[in-house]
């Protein structure tokens, strides 16, 4: 038992087949190789690619699936430590396998854990009951995103907008970066540059453009400005064991940092938010939340002496640091909760810990651009989502740099399928708009975004099942068959939903590509060629697309397409079932949660089941005599 300070270790075997998952956000993977993570919150300075680690969001939380079952760990201690991890080998039937090792270190906190055993679903539906139950995010925020560190001006930020508008490319927010503040002071807008930004909010709104903002949580030490006073007057900044305000170094200069893990310091914090939604904000965007300072050598973060009052107790630093993002997500979801209360917050947020899905996402954070980049970005996600985090994305086109033309839309086509799908960029990198990569890249990137918005009933639906059930909207290809011991390995692919299999093109100058199926009957969705898995294909990947296959029985929501690009303002159109073929002799189905807006409004679950009788395709609806939408039947001819 290591309280305060102690250390600890905790040393233990797996099957020799097993293979680790998890840890939070880790840039590589979803399958966690041989070696040792860090469990510290790290903003990586720069962009990252895979291999580099930690980064914004540890946890520790692994997920184990062997043969004999899938278990998930989690160590109950928010301390700094180190996961060292071992895969097994087996003796090929020589009775000397060598089993997986992991070791757990901690430089403090209780040895307390917590280990479920079951299904995949079984196992993340025990994890969302332990640390609670996944944010919906509101229905526009299932749309596309775009963003940009620099748009710089309200006209700027018009002529995006009116870009994806002239072009008819659904967007459904915008986001402004910290270039909007006055000197990059959190809650304060440069007037000169954004002369009205409520103004602009209300005219993007009848567009249905949303206006999303950044908030960072270091505020600038500058007596006389209204949220420094505020919060001195309050107490509201973390101190030193001298008592002295802890400083740090963040983009408006010398700042200092609110104690989040105090319930009255979250309360004031919140208040703040008030202005957010004053200037027309619809969500925010939580960023710098390590937290960061910037520091030539050392950890860029507070010290760890530095005192918080996590929840009262007392405690410095070591212990803090890792739930200071998760704390700050806490304190702005409960506020916007508070301040709006008829509608979902909308909040993702660059740090965090276990739990944060209750208060919403987060994002790939500053993801090199390059072809690495792109494939850490589906590790990332598929991470996120095993660690219980199931609304997070990309930067899509990365973070840095100049995308080629097909990286930006091989980048934009994964995007598509993710739950957070934004194009962002940094201030000195190239632009990240689809018409900036010629008419081509245009062509194709438009085609993914119409896409997306076609699958918007069946994200609106993920989104309402990932609260339900723990399950996240995008999963490993083994979810449903951890047995197969080839899909435990694959992480070039990922299954949205149950209904859906997504083979991105992860390489440069690919246009065709392997993907692993699990068993059952696929539908290749752009040919319709059914594929019986589990088994490797080989599918086309012309510029135009990616593979998509749909599961043979399945039933996937989608907005049915002459109201696609009317009514920009209605997120969610009305809803067509799109029924793909039973394979012979096999049943299948699939849930709708149908739109309830950004509201609270409790939704009911629609079920269906498809069958063939006599050959022919038959939808049901339970507890229904007919099925109360239109249905496309696919795949027929199989
Ligand atoms: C770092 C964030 O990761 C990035 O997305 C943002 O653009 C910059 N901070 C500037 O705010």
């Amino acid at each position: 038992q290591g309280a305060g300070g102690a250390r600890w270790a905790l040393r233990s075997e797996v099957a020799a087949d097993a293979r680790f998952f998890g840890l939070g956000g880790r840039s590589a993977g979803p399958r966690l190789r041989d070696g040792s993570y860090r469990l510290w919150n790290t903003d990586p300075d720069g962009a990252f690619g895979p291999g580099d680690d930690p980064l914004y969001i540890t946890m520790p939380v692994q997920l184990v699936v062997a043969d004999a079952g899938t278990h998930l760990v989690f160590h109950d201690d928010s301390w700094d430590g180190r996961v060292t991890l071992a895969e097994g080998e087996e003796g090929a039937g020589s009775g000397h396998d060598r089993p997986g090792r992991c070791e757990v270190r901690m430089d403090g906190g209780p040895l307390r854990y917590w280990v479920l055993v079951g299904t995949p679903a079984r196992v993340l539906h025990g994890w969302a009951a332990l640390t609670g139950a996944a944010a919906v995010p509101p229905t526009w925020a299932l749309g596309h995103h775009h963003a940009r560190w620099g748009f710089g001006s309200e006209r700027e930020a018009r002529r995006v907008v009116e870009g994806y508008a002239e072009r008819g490319l659904p967007l459904s927010a915008l986001h402004l970066d910290i270039d909007h503040y006055r000197g990059h002071r959190v809650f304060t807008v440069d007037r000169e540059r954004f002369p009205d930004l409520p103004g602009l909010a209300a005219e993007l709104r009848e567009r249905g453009v949303r206006l999303v903002s950044i908030v960072d949580p270091a505020v600038k030490a500058e007596p006389g400005q209204w949220v420094f006073d505020s919060g001195s007057a309050a107490d509201a900044f973390v101190r030193d064991a001298r008592g002295r305000r802890v400083r740090g170094e963040v983009w408006p200069g010398e700042s200092v940092y609110p104690d989040f893990t105090d319930p009255r310091v979250r309360k004031w914090w919140g208040g703040l938010y008030g202005e957010r939604l004053a200037q027309g904000f619809s969500g925010v965007w939580h960023d710098m939340n390590e937290p960061v300072s910037f520091a030539p050598f050392g950890d860029p973060s507070l010290p760890l002496s530095a005192r918080h009052s996590l929840e009262g107790r007392g405690g410095d630093h070591r212990e803090a640091h890792n739930v200071y993002g998760l704390a700050m997500a806490r304190a702005g979801y409960e506020a916007l909760c508070e301040l709006r209360p008829g509608e979902r917050p909308f909040l993702f947020s660059r740090s965090g810990w276990a739990g944060m899905q209750r208060y919403g996402g987060t994002w790939s954070g500053d993801v090199a651009t390059g072809w690495p980049g792109l494939r850490a970005s589906l590790s990332l996600v598929l991470g996120l989502g095993l660690c219980g985090v199931p609304y997070s994305g990309p930067d899509v086109g990365g973070f840095s740099g100049f995308p080629s033309p097909e990286l930006y839309v091989r980048w934009f086509q994964l995007g598509a399928y993710l739950p957070l799908f934004r194009t962002h960029s940094a201030i000195t990198a190239g632009r990240r708009e689809p018409w900036e990569f010629g008419g081509e890249a245009l062509e194709h990137a438009g085609a993914a975004l119409r896409e997306r918005m076609r699958l918007l009933p069946y994200f609106v639906t993920l989104a309402h099942l990932a609260r339900r059930t723990g399950a996240p909207y995008v999963r490993p290809v083994w979810w449903r068959s951890p047995e197969d011991r080839a899909l435990r390995d694959c992480e070039d692919a990922f299954l949205l939903g149950d209904s859906l299999l997504v083979a991105p093109v992860l390489e440069q100058g690919a246009d065709r590509r392997a993907v692993r199926l699990p068993r059952g009957l696929w539908y290749d969705t752009a040919t319709g060629r059914a594929y019986e898995g589990p088994g490797q294909v080989l599918l086309d990947a012309p510029l135009s697309r990616i593979p998509v296959l749909a599961r043979a029985g399945s039933v996937i929501p989608v907005q049915r397409a002459a109201e696609n690009a009317e009514n920009a303002e209605r997120a969610c159109g009305p809803v067509e079932l799109e029924v793909w073929a039973p394979a012979p002799g096999r049943t299948g189905g699939g849930v709708l949660v149908p739109d309830g807006g950004d509201g609270w409004e409790p939704r009911e679950a629609v079920r269906f089941t498809t069958r063939r009788r006599e050959g022919a395709v038959v939808v049901e609806q339970e507890g229904a005599r007919e099925v109360g939408y239109p249905v496309r039947v696919r795949g027929e001819g199989a």
